[in-house]
């Protein structure tokens, strides 16, 4: 079958490496796909959010399988575009526009929680009609106070904030469009302290398989400080979501949002990424997202034993039931390479030079590109390092020694990954 995948990250270069190691995939497509992709298939420059050049492509190819990798796709209603097409025989993995509310919209995902008793903190839906409502909310709640844009905000749409007064006028300022229409709507929640950890899910919207859990790394600075990123790096497994972890999390939550997602008729075929939080022992959901993660993706797939195109096919099927997925015992860790500056300004077009012909790890494209051959950065996260061992501490140290081979001006990567697990 001939498959077509969509993105250009860190995510879609290891889902192309998974993809491209199946037997049942005869040719890959990525679209607009990366350097590190193009080793693995044909790359087409068409933009993600480009349907009627992804369609011409589909017709004029003959592709059986759309993998969807990024969010913006979907919530702009990829799979829908080809429902309702003369496309609606390719298989298309990634959930409708309507199902992809559950990232795309804080106060529908929240609803759908409190609606199928998924455990998640307490919240109140604000918009402008409503401050008076929210600000009294904010007096009932003890800090710090977490405010969230409704809206896709590029990863930016979240606040936490210690003092109330300043809370008060964040919400306002939130309100009165800080984040554009994103943050038209706030949700306001009620503070979680615990520690996050992401388990991810393939299903057909009926039922579903587990892939890896993994623990990502937001902050820029080591020891978790500075301001959040897209990611800095993973490791998986996670030893605190151990088997009595993983239970809860199947029971309380995999379980009923699934559940939700069937009964309320979801067309839904594809990932979900549960972004949880062990609070005491208990999982709580901080947030979905209808897509897998980035960097998790890089250092989840190596560990998924299981052919990944025979998985996707049988959950376009609703053939998942019965299937078990199986991972590998050894540790995963992935070192996100960024440019200097991130995630404020950077430069970009420097060369990068040091990436290992072969050996044992991996080293993912997340944002490069070639200048005459050459290749050179070209996004605030440059390059994600996979290595796999029985001991993920390990793992991370040889990941880090590949990167310190790797140069290009600037670089920058936090040497810490796991050391907190
Ligand atoms: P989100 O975009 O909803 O994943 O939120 C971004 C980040 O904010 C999360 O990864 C958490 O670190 C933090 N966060 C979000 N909601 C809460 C909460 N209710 N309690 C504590 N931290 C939170
Ligand atoms: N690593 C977090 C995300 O992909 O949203």
């Amino acid at each position: 079958m001939k498959i077509l995948l969509i993105g250009s990250g860190g995510r879609e270069h290891a889902l192309a490496w998974k993809i491209s190691q199946s037997p049942l995939c005869t040719f890959l497509f990525i679209a607009p796909g990366n350097p590190g992709t193009a080793a693995l298939g044909t790359n087409v420059n068409i933009d993600p959010t480009d349907f009627a050049g992804i369609a011409d492509l589909c017709r004029k190819e003959d592709i059986g399988m759309v993998v969807v990798g990024p969010e913006a796709p979907l919530v702009l209603g990829i799979t829908d575009t080809f429902r309702n097409s003369d496309l609606a025989h390719i298989k298309v993995i990634g959930p409708s526009a309507s199902a992809s509310r559950l990232e795309g919209s804080k106060a529908f995902a929240k609803r759908f929680m409190r609606k199928y008793q998924v455990p998640t903190a307490g919240y109140l839906e604000v918009t402008a009609a409503s401050v008076e409502e929210g600000i009294a909310f904010l007096h009932q709640m003890d800090p710090p106070y977490v405010l969230k844009a409704d809206g896709l905000a590029a990863g930016k749409g979240v606040l936490i904030i210690p003092d109330r007064e300043e809370a008060v006028t964040q919400l306002r300022a939130m309100l009165d469009g800080m984040f554009g229409t994103a943050s038209e709507k706030v949700v306001i929640e009620e503070f979680l302290d615990g520690t996050e950890f992401s388990v991810f899910a393939l299903t057909d919207g009926h039922t579903w398989v587990l892939l890896p859990e993994a623990k990502d790394y937001k902050r820029i600075g080591e020891k978790d400080t500075g301001p959040n990123t897209g990611g800095m790096g993973a490791v998986s497994p996670v030893p605190f979501a151990d088997s009595a972890m993983m239970a809860k999390v199947t029971k309380k939550i995999v379980e009923p949002t699934i559940r939700g997602i069937e009964d309320e008729g979801m067309d839904y075929t594809g990932f979900v990424f549960f972004g949880l939080i062990s609070v005491k022992g208990e999982p709580y959901v901080i947030e979905y997202n209808c897509r897998l993660g980035d960097p998790e993706t890089e250092a989840i797939l190596p560990r998924l034993e299981d052919d990944l195109v025979s998985l996707l096919l049988a959950a376009a099927d609703g053939k998942l039931s019965g299937l078990k997925t199986t991972f590998s015992p050894f540790a995963s860790a992935t070192v996100v390479m960024v440019s200097g500056g991130y995630p404020g300004d950077y430069r970009k077009g420097l060369p990068v030079s040091g990436i290992p012909a072969d050996g044992d790890t991996l080293v993912f494209h997340a944002g490069t590109s070639l200048s005459n051959e050459q290749l050179v950065t070209n996004g605030g996260r440059v390059l994600a390092v996979t290595t796999t061992d029985m001991d993920f501490r390990k793992a991370v140290q040889r990941s880090l020694e590949t990167a310190d081979r790797i140069t290009y001006e600037g670089k920058y990567y936090r040497r810490d990954i796991g050391n907190d697990l």
